[in-house]
């Protein structure tokens, strides 16, 4: 299949390269593919592809606060773009969305039919993005991910093993419930994914849910280090943006189909497993 992946050099997008790679993959990254240009249709058209994977974005939460017309310029106005030349290549559309459409209100796992309602900048261009993409291509499925770490670009669990090799103390939120998605199984999945007809919206997550608290410990024990892990609020971490403080998802749609993604702990384990050397000497 001819696949062009957006994002390709992000997070998920190494892990797409690498699950694909049997495929015939297009690579539109930045420079040359630039959402926020008008040439974007064109470079895509170009490629003639069968599957448009779109997985590039603005991804910083609290940066999107301070600059949330350019998180909505790239994430929903870029997404239209998009959409609309994946309809003109007659191409089917897989847009990466976030939990963080959802106001965390809900207190038991959300399901795709449930009515978003972001209360952050980013979850309000990513939610915008996803209007776009099914409203411009007929044949769009939008995958929400969340809490998503791998062996390339910055990620929580990079994060904690820099700060537990570094300070003797930390001070993680641990009333915010979620669902941590190791990339490379997401990558797996979206794979599957192509061998169906699924349009709409799905959820792809690790299976099971923690809070951010109890991600941090589980790291941590993987490490070996002694750090002490200090359980805070949401209100003591005063981040930029407004975090939803439930967001797990319910991966409903993706279980009928057959695909499932493992348990976070055991993804987890096996990411620090094959990558923790390499992610200790070079944690950013
Ligand atoms: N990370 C998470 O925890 C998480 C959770 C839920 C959903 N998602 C969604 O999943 C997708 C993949 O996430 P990720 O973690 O792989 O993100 P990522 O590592 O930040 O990758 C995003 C990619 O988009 C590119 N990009 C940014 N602005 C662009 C523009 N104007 N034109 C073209 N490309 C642009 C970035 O390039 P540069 O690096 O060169 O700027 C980067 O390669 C995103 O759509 C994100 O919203 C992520």
């Amino acid at each position: 299949m001819r696949i062009l992946i957006t994002g390709a050099k992000g997070q998920l997008g190494h892990e797409l390269r690498r699950v694909l790679h049997r495929e015939t993959l297009e690579l539109a990254e930045l420079p040359e593919f630039d959402l926020l240009k008008p040439d974007v249709s064109e470079r895509i058209c170009a490629a003639q592809p069968e599957a448009v994977i779109h997985a590039a974005g603005y991804t910083d939460v609290d940066g999107a606060e301070r600059e949330a017309e350019l998180a909505m310029a790239i994430n929903a106005g870029g997404t239209e773009q998009v959409a609309r030349a994946a309809a003109k290549a007659g191409a089917r559309l897989l847009y990466l969305s976030t939990d963080y459409v959802f106001d965390g209100h809900k207190g038991s796992p959300y399901r795709e039919m449930d009515e978003p309602n972001p209360i952050n900048a980013y979850g309000r261009s990513k939610r915008e993005g996803e209007r776009l993409a099914l409203t411009w291509c007929p044949n769009t499925l939008v995958i929400r991910t969340a809490w998503l770490y791998g062996a390339h670009g910055k990620n929580f669990v990079k994060t904690i093993v820099r700060l537990a090799r570094d300070q003797p103390e930390l001070r993680v939120v641990a009333d915010q419930h979620g669902c941590p998605t190791h990339a490379g199984d997401l990558a797996a999945a979206l794979g599957r994914v192509l061998a169906t007809d699924l349009r709409g919206v799905v959820h792809a997550t690790g299976s099971g849910s923690c809070t951010w608290y109890e991600f941090a410990c589980a790291i941590v024990s993987f490490t070996g280090l002694s750090v002490k892990v200090v359980p805070i609020t949401t209100a003591e971490a005063k981040r930029e943006a407004p975090r939803p403080l439930y967001t797990v998802l319910a991966n409903r749609v993706l279980a009928e189909a057959g695909i499932t993604l493992p348990h976070w702990e055991e993804a987890l384990g096996r990411f620090m497993g094959e990558f923790g050397a390499r992610a200790f000497s070079e944690v950013s």
